[in-house]
């Protein structure tokens, strides 16, 4: 288990700044990795302070053991249960809410993980390594139609039929087990180099997301947060692809919005339905200083939100 590796942690101080902790106050950390953001949230939190941290991550949860303070507790749990996890801890409202979102680096540079073409290892590709299928079980049975999409939307790669194509060509010579399989049989059909990438990493990219669900455990948690946050508490998301800031950023777009009121109407505007969250500035990017030393942050991009007090549809919690 990848438990010694290293993560370095991106946008570390603007995330944490971003939650304005509370000494007093109950925080999530709802991707512990390997607890860069959790330990510096501890550090601000007073005696009285609470840090519920999340992963999926087996071995992220085995990395969390090291860390023994009382105000903190590990649940390994997907982040999109937020809504239970916070429920069984007997935890109604929170103060803040921190998301860095996608793989860590000792997902990434563990070779048996199966997440890298630079290795060559048993094609795995999941977080959780406790449940749910590989991405060489999936392969094995995908439909054509499915692979298409799959790669097209989650790998944007303009060059998805034809990789689909060939792996399913591929497969009924011999069962597609490895990362070096999967990467040669992509790199034979991909004909224009993008600088510097391997032909694979689009590919890649699309299966890790597939068979993590983390489109849909975003878009699922994302909700959540809003649900469990205190007025006044925050909201911090780092994404690191276009797909996922897509999400994040309609979503607290469209919670920033009060209701749209016909402009005929004859109402004051502090009587129209105000939104539920309030954008906190504008996207954060790491500096160039940071993705000098760590290339990883050169996608990074952080939002934030502030949960208002009341807002359309609170009743319904
Ligand atoms: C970028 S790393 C977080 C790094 C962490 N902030 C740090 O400083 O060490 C993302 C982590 O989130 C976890 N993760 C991704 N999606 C998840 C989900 N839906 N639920 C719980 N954990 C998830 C991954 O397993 C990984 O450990």
């Amino acid at each position: 288990m990848s438990v010694g590796l290293i993560h370095t942690t991106v946008l570390l101080h603007e995330a944490v700044e971003a939650l304005q902790i509370k000494p007093q106050g109950i925080y999530v950390d709802g991707t512990f990795g390997r607890g860069g953001h959790s330990r510096l949230i501890l550090q601000q939190l007073g005696e009285q302070g609470r840090l519920i941290a999340l992963d999926k991550d087996p071995a992220a949860v085995a990395a969390a053991r090291a860390i023994t303070d009382p105000r903190f507790k590990l649940v390994h749990s997907g982040f999109e249960n937020l809504g239970s996890v916070l429920s069984g801890l007997a935890v109604d409202k929170v103060d803040g809410v921190l998301l860095d979102l996608g793989v860590s680096s000792p997902q990434l540079d563990e070779a048996e993980r199966g997440f890298s073409f630079r290795f060559d290892a048993p094609l795995d590709m999941r977080m959780d390594t406790s449940s749910g299928q590989t991405a060489a079980e999936w392969l094995a049975t995908a439909d054509e139609s499915l692979l298409v999409e799959v790669i097209r939307d989650y790998g944007e790669d303009r060059f998805a039929k034809q990789i689909a194509r060939a792996l399913v060509a591929a497969r009924k010579e011999q069962a597609i087990l490895t990362t070096r399989q999967l990467s040669e049989v992509v790199a034979k059909v991909v004909r224009t180099r993008e600088p510097g990438k391997n032909p694979a990493t689009r590919t890649f990219q699309a299966i890790r997301i597939y068979i993590n669900r983390e489109l849909e455990e975003l878009a699922l948690v994302l909700p959540q947060c809003v649900g469990c946050l205190k007025p006044g508490g925050r909201l911090a998301v780092i994404s690191f692809h276009s797909l996922e800031d897509r999400i994040v950023k309609r979503f607290m777009r469209d919670m920033a919005q009060g209701d749209k009121m016909p402009v005929s109407l004859p109402i004051r505007a502090a009587d129209i339905p105000q939104g539920k969250l309030k954008l906190v500035g504008k996207a954060i990017q790491a500096g160039a200083e940071e993705v000098e030393n760590n290339p990883r942050a050169r996608s990074a991009v952080l939002r934030v939100a502030e949960r208002m007090n009341g807002g359309r549809g609170d009743e319904g919690g």
